[in-house]
């Protein structure tokens, strides 16, 4: 087993990489891999920079050269969902591109043509490792498992928030997931993704994102960590 975590802003990986005893630090594409052990599982920890490009080009770095057996996107996300507050956390189920738009031609939204379904669904075994994780390391938030939706847009506006619930039935709005997930499936490496609430993506977006974000994604991290602890693939 070797598990590739990205993170796409500083905030997401310091925690992670501060934990692992790095071999080696290559760097590709403008981002900087850090090989080693983290809690005694081999491990690729990598800031990729933010949106749906720097983040499927970096799955591809880490299945390319890395030869990594399983992916984790880790961060923080905007709330869809009624039940996840601040600081709670949702694990995926599965992952769509919301800004992916194909109907004119007849294809679902979000849905890419020569793809079957526009859901990339996260590997069960590792959603639900990464759920028990999650509340072993804290037991008073809530832990949701469900849907990503991911676009190169951060979410601020009430509308643009329904759109995703009655479209998508989104449960996070984030930016980077969605591709994570095609890069992966793509490559037939099992992924999920976990999130940690740092906005609910609409109009007061703007003004708790800076005030939660490195909290949350501090937070998220501590989950990655408890997870790799006791996460052992088959
Ligand atoms: N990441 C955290 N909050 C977000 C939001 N509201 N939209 C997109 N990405 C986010």
């Amino acid at each position: 087993m070797k598990i590739g975590i990205i993170g796409a802003m500083e905030t997401e990986v310091s925690v992670l990489k501060e934990a692992m005893k790095v071999d080696t630090v290559i760097t590709k594409a403008g981002m900087n891999f850090y090989e080693g052990m983290l809690h005694g599982t081999p491990a690729v920890v990598v800031q990729c920079g933010i949106g749906k490009v720097n983040s499927a080009m970096c799955v591809q770095i880490l299945a390319d050269l890395f030869h990594v057996t399983h992916v984790m996107n880790t961060g923080v996300a905007g709330s869809l969902n009624a039940d996840l507050d601040i600081g709670d956390i949702l694990v995926s189920e599965k992952a769509i591109q919301h800004d992916l738009d194909v109907t004119a031609l007849g294809y679902a939204l979000g849905q890419i043509p020569g793809i079957e379904s526009r859901e990339f669904k996260a590997d069960a075994e590792m959603a639900e490792a990464a759920v028990a994780a999650c509340r072993r390391v804290n037991t008073d938030l809530n832990v949701v498992k469900g849907c990503v939706v991911s676009g190169d847009q951060f979410i601020s506006s009430a509308e643009v928030k329904e759109h995703l619930i009655k479209e998508f039935h989104g449960d996070c709005a984030e930016m980077e997931g969605a591709s994570i997930a095609q890069a992966a499936v793509l490559n037939r490496i099992p992924f999920v993704v976990i999130r940690a609430i740092s906005d609910k993506a609409d109009g007061s977006a703007e003004m708790d994102y800076p005030s939660f974000e490195s909290q949350a994604a501090e937070h998220c991290a501590k989950m990655v960590l408890e997870f790799v602890k006791t996460f052992h693939a088959n």
